[in-house]
């Protein structure tokens, strides 16, 4: 019997039905195996003996297949070598707290721990930026500078935080008409906000139409939805209330996703959930990658068993 442990938010942060984290733990526990909640507060590393960790086991509750409860049982504690694979799945904002987990994870990575996605790709590959740096990228401003904003945008513009996640802090904004001093102004608002870079791309049209969300393990594409914004939104994030439906990837698209993974797999990231959008990578996703659920249910397919023969 395998031990998987995912560290994860407080429950109550999470959607539990359409949770990808749960979703994991459902299928680990199908095939007999025994899922177990690792929280915050019980996390630690330490050099001076062994390290057990506190950990509650999983009990999940299905209606057709997908998760419909949870129950955490009493805790148990499981040292470090009875772990056989241990998920790193809290969400962003990406962080101080983030990067202190990172690196705690690394030192037990160290110790022999085997953990999804690896610390060192989720601490090398920031999920904007490394979209942005391809080739085939959308036109993007990142960072503090008020005179190269100002050179490199006009018309209507989309400004995001680089470490957020869930269309959280994503603002559509018109810098037509706008006099240098109300650029400024607006610029530097968003500065304060964003603590100190802003993200900021040409508003994209075509996202009325939808966005993909693409997961792949070890380079191999699991399924593909395109997520499609409210009337008269352009957030395409599900949690923002975008629908969804299955759908496909173009040969191109399907290349340029395999290409990122080949690159990021080298740092040991094995799970990535792309955004793409209007022809190009516009996120790849490594910290907590999700929505498969919502992959699995347009695409007929428990994708969480599917990663789960791959480990
Ligand atoms: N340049 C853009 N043009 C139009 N819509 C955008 C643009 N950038 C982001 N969006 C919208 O905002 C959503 C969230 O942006 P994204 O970059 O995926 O960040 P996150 O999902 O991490 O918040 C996208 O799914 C899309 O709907
Ligand atoms: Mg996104």
């Amino acid at each position: 019997m395998s031990n998987h442990v995912f560290f994860i938010d407080p429950l109550l942060k999470l959607n539990l039905q359409k949770d990808s984290s749960l979703y994991l733990a459902h299928a680990v526990q199908k095939r007999g195996d025994q899922a177990f909640a690792l929280f915050e507060e019980d996390f630690f590393y330490s050099n001076t003996g062994e390290i057990a960790l506190k950990v509650r086991p999983i009990q999940l509750d299905d209606e057709d297949d997908f998760v419909k409860s949870v129950t955490l049982l009493h805790p148990e504690t499981l040292k470090l070598e009875e772990i056989n694979w241990f998920h790193m799945r809290l969400d962003p904002p990406f962080d101080g707290r983030y990067l202190r987990y990172l690196w705690i994870l690394q030192a037990l990575k160290e110790r022999g721990l085997r953990i999804i996605n690896d610390p060192d790709g989720i601490l090398l590959f920031n999920e904007k930026l490394t979209a942005y740096s391809m080739a085939r990228a959308h036109p993007t401003f990142v960072g503090a500078s008020f005179e190269a904003f100002e050179r490199s945008l006009d018309g209507d513009i989309i400004v995001k935080p680089l470490d957020l996640y869930q269309g959280k802090g994503v603002e559509k904004f018109s810098l037509t008409g706008l006099k240098r001093e109300e650029k400024r102004q607006f610029f530097e608002r968003k500065k304060v906000e964003m603590g100190g870079v802003v993200v900021a791309q040409p508003f994209i049209k075509e996202v009325a139409s939808g966005e993909i969300r693409a997961l792949f393990f070890d380079g191999l594409h699991l399924g593909s939805i395109l997520k499609t914004p409210k009337q008269g939104d352009f957030l395409a994030n599900i949690a923002q209330g975008a629908s969804y439906k299955s759908t496909t990837l173009t040969p191109e698209l399907h290349g340029e996703c395999q290409k990122l993974c080949q690159r990021m797999g080298k740092h040991g990231i094995r799970f990535v959930a792309f955004d793409l959008l209007a022809g190009k990578i516009s996120e790849a996703n490594v910290t907590c990658p999700g929505l498969l659920v919502e992959v699995s249910k347009a695409n007929h397919k428990n994708l969480a068993e599917e990663i789960l023969t791959k480990l």
